[in-house]
């Protein structure tokens, strides 16, 4: 399976590049699954309605989102409603949206999208490590879901790559995201996870 991860799309550049480049981007590539971070979508801050429908007309199936999530509030209750726009899976209780879906991919398989904050110079929020293992945990890849994505959105990189350690061999890929700084450090780990 293909999945394209574009990490944080910052407001109106990031967005006409993104949006420009999809079409061709799509065609060459032939994705089954398109996500991309767009917590900073709205000049920076948060994301709206109508640029979450911007991406999703452009071919994007699943739009995460991180710190930076409530920036617009008047995204509240399309996160109640949508289930392809995420917040993180380890904010408070009772807070709107979701933070993992179970989504359709182009050619019919299921994925699982998670997204999860990490804490270290970030907010103190409860543990990532722990709230992708509950659902991981009686999840094999494979059985219920055909892909299982977490984007991990932190500061730090040894925290992220933790948890790509963490899920290794458990979901199909991990990604990093919040910093709008390309680490070029992809790799496959020894259990398959990217
Ligand atoms: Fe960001
Ligand atoms: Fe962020």
């Amino acid at each position: 399976m293909k999945i394209l991860y574009f990490g944080d799309v910052v407001g109106r550049s990031g967005r006409d590049i993104l949006i420009g480049q999809l079409p061709k981007i799509r065609e060459r590539l032939s994705p089954d699954f398109i996500v991309v971070n767009g917590e900073n979508a709205a000049g920076g801050f948060g994301i709206t309605e109508k640029i979450a429908e911007e991406f999703f007309s452009a071919g994007t199936d699943c739009v995460v989102l991180g710190n930076h999530s409530f920036d617009q509030k008047e995204i509240m209750p399309v996160l109640e409603k949508d289930a392809r726009i995420l917040r993180p899976v380890n904010y408070p209780k009772d807070t709107p949206g979701r933070g993992f879906s179970a989504l359709k991919t182009r050619r019919g398989k299921t994925i699982l999208v998670v997204q999860v904050m990490a804490r270290l110079f970030m907010d103190p929020l409860d543990d990532p490590f722990a709230a992708v293992e509950k659902l991981l945990a009686g999840n094999p890849l494979g059985k219920k879901y055909d892909a299982i994505l977490v984007d991990i959105h932190g500061e730090i990189t040894s925290e992220k790559m933790s948890m790509g350690h963490f899920c290794d061999g458990r979901v199909s890929m991990v990604v990093g995201s919040h910093t709008h700084v390309p680490t070029a450090d992809a790799q496959i780990f020894p259990g398959g996870t990217a």
